[in-house]
């Protein structure tokens, strides 16, 4: 059954569930930040991505139906800032879940990203009961390296040419918390200066890997 999205607060910060109405404001940003967006944009490998803003927030709706995403909105003072997707719910012996953001870049720098995350982490792990969340960050991203070094994500690993972003195949590092590693929640966690920094930290010989391209055969 598809979970309810709620919408939750911290501070100024707010997550809540996306609208169709949202779909203007949404095009607007997503118009006026391409040059800040383009190259973190998920891309599809053999079409051209949409530019049907309805349909893609119906797309997501959709997806959250059927019980495989939350999709939020990111508000500041309850003005649009940008999105946040959970994203590949699955259920039963994984119970795991992915989550993907932006804010506009006028709202850069005020930790809305990761009060997000650590709101809808705690969230699916309270409420919903999954057991696992994961984000994948490509190597160069540095502001969202530190989204998940700030929050404590625990780093797993580097993931080859992994999710096709910006017209091509892209390295990703990927980082996961599990429920029992968050006992009082992420927030709490975060927020009482508690979360560990170091569980992030690459090691160099990954950071070196992805330095290099992976060479064809290999
Ligand atoms: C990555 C991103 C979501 C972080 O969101 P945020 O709400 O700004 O997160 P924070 O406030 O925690 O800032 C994270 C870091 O970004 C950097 N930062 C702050 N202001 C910035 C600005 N104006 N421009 C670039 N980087 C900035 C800082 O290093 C900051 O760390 P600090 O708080 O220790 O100084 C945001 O930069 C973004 O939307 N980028 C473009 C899309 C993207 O990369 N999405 C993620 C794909 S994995």
């Amino acid at each position: 059954m598809a979970p309810l999205i709620p919408t939750l607060r911290e501070g100024r910060v707010s997550i809540r569930p996306i609208r169709l109405r949202d779909a203007r404001a949404l095009e607007r940003e997503l118009i006026s930040n391409r040059p800040w967006l383009r190259q973190w944009e998920a891309t599809l490998p053999n079409a051209p991505l949409s530019v049907d803003v309805r349909s893609s927030v119906r797309n997501l709706q959709a997806n959250s139906r059927a019980g495989l995403g939350l999709p939020f909105v990111l508000e500041w003072d309850g003005e649009f800032a940008g999105q946040l997707n959970v994203s590949s719910i699955t259920w039963g012996s994984l119970s795991s879940a992915t989550i993907g953001y932006w804010v506009s870049e006028r709202f850069a720098g005020r930790n809305i990203t990761p009060t997000g995350v650590a709101l809808a982490t705690d969230h699916c792990f309270f409420s919903l009961g999954l057991h696992r969340m994961e984000i994948c960050i490509r190597p160069e991203n540095a502001p969202s390296l530190r989204v998940v070094e700030k929050l404590g994500f625990r780093y797993e690993g580097l993931r080859r040419r992994y999710i096709h972003i910006n017209g091509d195949w892209r390295d990703h590092f990927c980082f996961a918390l599990t429920v029992e590693e968050v006992p009082a929640g992420v927030l709490r966690r975060w927020l009482d200066g508690q979360a560990d920094e170091q569980a992030a930290a690459i090691p160099p010989v990954d950071r070196a890997r992805a330095a290099t391209p992976l060479k064809p055969g290999s």
